[in-house]
């Protein structure tokens, strides 16, 4: 079964150099990165190894949560009653990925309480796609279709991030991510094997994500700020640049065998690189977008803060439940 739990199977309680100079176990931690090996969470690793898994776990998480929004909006507008099943699976899923990266955060010494705090005060980033508006059906399609398949493309490097809690719940997310970047494209098809207006409602909808969806990928590499580093420590494995080409790479014969055009005029093959060339992309739009200006920011913020204090009696609910038990127990033992 998938856990997060501190002790591992076959690990000793206590992990070796608990004693240890803070020199020595910066040589093992070295040593581990050296030979490409998994840190674990009772491992010792340098405080700021374990602040940049805390912002990108969390950054990640937060999109998780956040990404419900966008498609939440349709599941009382699915054209049928199988879309709307699919849709509610797809977007419940996106609920408990952001429940196992949480999970993977607090094994870090963080409170959950405090990385959810900090997305709701807008100290957190999330992703930068999920501030664009879902205005037609096509748009949940498109967005199963480029915005989870290049989630994919980003995260399948993660399943070996130097990190363990972090690399095992990528290889269950990119499992269901897979379910979810297929029937996005399942639900074009279908879309582009209808009507003439069905037809232009999924070019439509292509041609406002197909940038920001290129954004997702992060700022080129030479303005990464923190890749050199995550590279260094195995937690990222592959470039903003580099994951985005591959992307590009793989969606144009897909775009083909749907029958939809890819809005770029500059996208042509290039024979002596062996990729797709593309356009400049508008990166003050993407730097407008994380720092709180895109599109939907406010709102979905907004939603997110009042989806958090109406649950508010629900917590209280689970804490008082768990009292209740704890005293019945402690009761039955005394
Ligand atoms: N949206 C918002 N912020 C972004 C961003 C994006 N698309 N791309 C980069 N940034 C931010 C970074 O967080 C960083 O800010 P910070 O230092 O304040 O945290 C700054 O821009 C500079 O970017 P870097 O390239 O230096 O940052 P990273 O090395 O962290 O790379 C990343 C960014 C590629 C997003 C990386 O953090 C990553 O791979 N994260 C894990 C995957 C993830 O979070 N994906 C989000 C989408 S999840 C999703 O799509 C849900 C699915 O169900 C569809």
């Amino acid at each position: 079964m998938y856990t997060q739990s501190l002790d591992l199977p076959g690990q000793p309680a206590e992990r070796p150099l608990a004693d240890a100079s803070v020199a020595d176990r910066q040589s093992a931690f070295d040593a581990r990165m050296a030979e490409d090996a998994k840190i674990e969470p009772m491992d010792w690793m340098p405080d700021a190894y374990r602040k940049t898994l805390v912002r990108q776990i969390s950054q990640h998480a937060h999109s998780e949560i956040i990404g419900m929004q966008p498609e939440g909006n349709w599941i009382s507008r699915a054209p049928s009653l199988k879309r709307k099943a699919i849709l509610l699976a797809k977007v419940q899923d996106e609920g408990g990925h952001g429940l196992y990266l949480y999970s993977a955060a607090e094994t870090l010494d963080v409170s959950r309480d405090d990385l959810v705090d900090a997305l709701h005060t807008g100290r957190a980033k999330y992703s930068s796609i999920f501030n664009y508006p879902t205005l037609t059906w096509a748009d949940v399609g498109v967005i199963g279709w480029l915005v989870d398949g290049a989630a994919i493309m980003n995260q399948i490097p993660l399943c070996r991030c130097s990190y363990g809690p972090y690399a095992r719940a990528m290889i269950r997310i990119c499992k269901e991510e897979s379910f979810h970047q297929r029937q996005g494209y399942d639900a074009l098809l279908a879309m582009m094997r209808g009507t003439e207006a069905q037809r232009a409602m999924v070019q439509e909808a292509v041609d406002r994500w197909w940038f920001p969806v290129l954004m997702m990928f992060g700022p080129p590499d030479a303005a990464s700020t923190n890749s050199t580093q995550t590279m260094a420590w195995g937690i990222k494995r592959i470039s903003n640049d580099d994951l985005r080409q591959k992307f590009v790479d793989a969606t144009v014969e897909q775009a083909r065998i749907l029958g939809v055009t890819l809005p770029d005029p500059g996208l042509q093959w290039n024979a002596e690189r062996g990729h797709y060339d593309y356009s400049p992309l508008d990166w003050e739009e993407f730097w407008r977008v994380i720092n709180g200006d895109g599109p939907c920011n406010r709102e979905r913020l907004a939603t997110r803060v009042k989806a958090h204090e109406d649950g508010a009696w629900v917590r209280e609910a689970a804490l008082a439940h768990a009292e209740k038990r704890a005293r019945r127990t402690q009761a039955k033992a005394a």
